[in-house]
C-alpha cells in the first residue's frame, strides 16, 4: 500500500476513510494517533493488527467533549470526571470509566472500563466533529517504538501500512497524555503524562499512583515501551561533573540525549549528540523524536541525561524507566 501524507487540507479525505471503516494517522498536541471508527469493531481491530499491539492493551476514545464522553460511559458521569473534563478538556487528559455497551470490546481489551479524551488540537478535533464518532486512537507507532510527534516519524514506523497521513507539524508536549481511573476514589494515575500530576491534583486531591502494590496499572505499562533499536541507558543526575565521571566508564560508541547545559559540558568526549534544551517541555517535545534520530546513527547504546520528576518531568522519567536498559543513578 502507498501511504500518502497530506496537510490539513486532506482532512475531509480522513474523514472518508474513517467513515468506511479504514485507519489513518492524524497530529493531537501530545504525540500522533492512528485513528479508526471507535464503534466500528473491524475498524479497530485493524489497529491491533498495524501497530503488533498486544489485544489486551485497550485503546484511547477521542471525543470533542463532556457530550461525547456521556455517550460512550455507563449510566451517569463519575463528579470527577466531569469536574476534570470541565477543567482539562480539550486537552491532554484521559479519564478511565465505565464502559457503555456500544463500546466493542476490542477498544477496551476486554476490560468493563474505557479510557476517554477530548484532544486540544484543532486538527484532531475538527476530525472527530466532522467523523461525529468518537474516534480510538493509540499512538502511530510500531508497537514498542518511541511515540511519534512528527509526521515522518509515523512514516517510519506506519509507511506502506495504511493509506493516510494528516501532517499538521510537531505535536505541542511531545509526551502521551496523563492517564487517571475515576471509577475509584481516590481517582488513580495510571500513567504520567503531558498534564502534570500536580494540576490535577489540585482538582482531586491526592491521586492514587499505579503500580504500587494493590492498585491496577494502565495494561499498556507493563509491556516493553518507547524502544529504539539501540540500548538505552539512564543517567539519572544533570550533575555536569558526575556525568562525565560516568561516562568515562562506558564503552562503546555512545549517542547521548541530555540538557543543553549538560551537553555543552560533556563537548569533548562527545561525538553523537541532540539536546533536550533548556525546560522540561523542551525536553518533553524533544525526547522521543531525539532516541529516533540518535538510532538512525546506529550507536552501541543512547544514554540520556535526565533527573527532574516535577511537572512534564514525571512523564519524562516514567518512558525514560520503560525506554532503558539500564538506570545508573550516582
Ligand atoms: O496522548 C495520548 O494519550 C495518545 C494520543 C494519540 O491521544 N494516545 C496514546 O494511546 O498514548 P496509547 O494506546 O499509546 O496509550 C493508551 C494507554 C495505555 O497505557 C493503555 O493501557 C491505557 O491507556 N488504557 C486504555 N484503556 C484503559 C482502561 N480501560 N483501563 C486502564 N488503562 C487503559
Ligand atoms: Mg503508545
Amino acid at each position: 500500500m502507498q501511504t500518502r501524507v497530506v496537510g490539513i487540507e486532506g482532512l475531509s479525505e480522513a474523514v472518508a476513510l474513517l467513515a468506511r471503516g479504514d485507519v489513518v494517522a492524524f497530529p493531537t498536541e501530545t504525540v500522533y494517533g492512528l485513528g479508526a471508527d471507535g464503534l466500528n469493531e473491524t475498524a479497530c481491530r485493524r489497529i491491533f493488527g498495524i501497530k503488533g499491539r498486544p489485544a489486551d492493551n485497550p485503546l484511547i476514545l477521542h471525543v470533542s467533549g463532556l457530550s461525547g464522553l456521556a455517550q460512550v460511559a455507563s449510566g451517569a458521569l463519575p463528579d470527577m470526571a466531569v469536574r476534570l473534563a470541565e477543567k482539562f478538556w480539550p486537552g491532554p487528559l484521559t479519564v478511565v470509566v465505565v464502559a457503555h455497551d456500544r463500546v466493542p470490546a476490542v477498544v477496551r481489551g476486554g476490560l468493563p472500563t474505557v479510557a476517554v479524551r477530548a484532544p486540544g488540537h484543532p486538527v484532531a478535533l475538527d476530525l472527530i466533529e466532522a467523523l461525529g464518532r468518537p474516534v480510538a486512537a493509540p499512538s502511530a507507532n510500531r508497537s514498542g517504538r518511541p511515540s511519534p510527534t512528527r509526521a515522518e516519524d509515523v512514516m517510519a514506523d506506519l509507511g506502506g501500512a495504511i493509506p493516510l497521513v494528516v501532517d499538521a507539524g510537531p505535536c505541542l508536549w511531545g509526551v502521551e497524555s496523563t492517564v487517571v481511573d475515576v471509577t475509584v476514589f481516590p481517582p488513580v494515575l495510571l500513567r504520567p503524562g503531558a498534564l502534570p500530576r500536580e494540576d490535577i491534583e489540585a482538582v482531586t486531591g491526592p491521586l492514587a499512583l499505579a503500580g504500587q502494590d494493590t492498585v491496577a496499572r494502565a495494561p499498556g505499562m507493563k509491556y516493553r515501551h518507547y524502544s529504539p533499536k539501540a540500548p538505552v541507558i539512564w543517567l539519572k543526575t544533570e550533575d555536569p561533573g558526575a556525568v562525565k565521571a560516568i561516562a568515562a566508564d562506558i564503552p562503546g560508541r555512545l549517542a547521548w540525549l541530555a540538557p543543553g547545559g549538560v551537553l555543552k559540558a560533556l563537548s569533548a568526549n562527545s561525538d553523537v549528540t541532540r539536546s533536550l534544551g533548556e525546560s522540561s517541555l523542551q525536553a518533553a517535545q524533544r525526547l522521543f523524536a531525539g532516541l529516533r534520530e540518535l538510532d538512525a546513527m546506529r550507536p552501541d547504546a543512547i544514554v540520556v541525561v535526565w533527573e527532574s520528576m516535577e511537572g512534564l518531568g514525571l512523564a519524562i522519567c516514567n518512558r525514560l524507566a520503560k525506554a532503558s536498559s539500564q538506570v545508573i543513578e550516582p
